[in-house]
């Protein structure tokens, strides 16, 4: 069997039109103008790549996008009195604080600061409880969009057996508590696994649906699937530089052998990617309505 590849470009595509047409409504009926402040702290060239491509989407959506570029020995003090600012700023629905920052920042302190109705990134703790007990205002960007790839592939979630591969708290962990919950498009049977599970091959073995946010290359191999498994792959490692100075990226998975044995796999870039970012975009429409008392 070779795979069905699930093509997060193509996804993103579609749900950016449905998107587009929805803030021109807004717009229209409303006079409202979604509003969104990126936050980078520092010159890191991959959150500089991230940073910038959510300004584009932005711009092509009918967004409003406010980009904020500090030095990278910026203070506490400083970012937290900028993230105050923008919580004050009624033209701005969304802050994207982006990670990670620097070191000498308290990440934690930041994204705790962060007015929860306007965190579409759904890291502050009172979103992530809201999305454990199913009852979230921002559901976190990247597993949102690997849902919503599942969903839009026809895979079937309700009572499949889904083993996540890492426990972060932006992709790991809420990506289980979203699949896990009693509502259409979940209702999965969920199992984490991460660097202190024995046997991760037994586990990864059983998965109807693996999805794996390692954050190490090939950390999946063809031996490691069953036959039929859907797998959705969130690495994003950069391994070398092409001939013309481009990074070359690859996923957690070992995309050539596993997609031999898979029923469908997303590939690394044109996968996860595009979906993160889509549903950022869905996230700040959906500030600005819960702002406006639209919904
Ligand atoms: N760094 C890597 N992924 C993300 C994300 O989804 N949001 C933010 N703010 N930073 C990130």
């Amino acid at each position: 069997m070779t795979a069905q590849i699930i093509s997060g470009t193509e996804v993103a595509k579609e749900i950016r039109e449905e998107l587009k047409q929805e803030i021109a409504e807004l717009k229209a009926k409303h006079n409202l103008v979604p509003g969104l402040a990126t936050v980078l702290v520092g010159e890191d060239p991959a959150s500089q790549v991230y940073v910038g491509q959510k300004e584009k989407t932005c711009i092509a959506l009918g967004i409003y996008s406010e980009r904020h570029d500090l030095p990278v020995k910026t203070t506490q003090q400083e970012l937290m009195a900028l993230v105050d600012k923008l919580n004050k700023d009624a033209r701005i629905h969304g802050i994207l604080v982006q990670l990670p920052l620097p070191k000498h920042i308290n990440e934690t302190e930041v994204l705790y600061n962060i007015n929860p109705k306007k965190d579409v990134d759904g890291f502050h703790p009172v979103n992530l409880g809201k999305l454990m007990i199913g009852e979230p205002d921002y559901i976190p960007c990247t597993p949102h969009g690997i849902q919503e790839l599942l969903v839009r592939s026809g895979t079937k979630i309700d009572g499949a057996e889904v083993v996540v591969v890492g426990r972060s708290n932006i992709v790991g962990k809420p990506i289980a508590n979203i699949l896990l919950q009693k509502k259409p498009g979940a209702n999965a049977t969920v199992t984490i696994c991460h660097t202190g599970t024995r046997d991760l091959a037994f586990h990864t073995r059983r998965a109807d649906i693996l999805i794996v946010a390692a954050g190490k290359p090939k950390a999946i191999t063809a031996d490691m699937v069953k036959e039929g498994v859907v797998v959705i792959d969130v690495g994003v490692n950069r391994i070398g530089k092409s001939e013309s100075g481009k990074d070359i990226l690859v996923g957690d998975v070992d995309f050539e052998g596993v997609k031999e044995k898979a029923k469908a796999i997303t590939p690394v870039p044109g996968g996860v990617g595009p979906m993160t970012i889509t549903m950022l975009m869905l996230n700040t429409l959906r500030a600005a309505k819960l702002a406006a008392g639209l919904i």
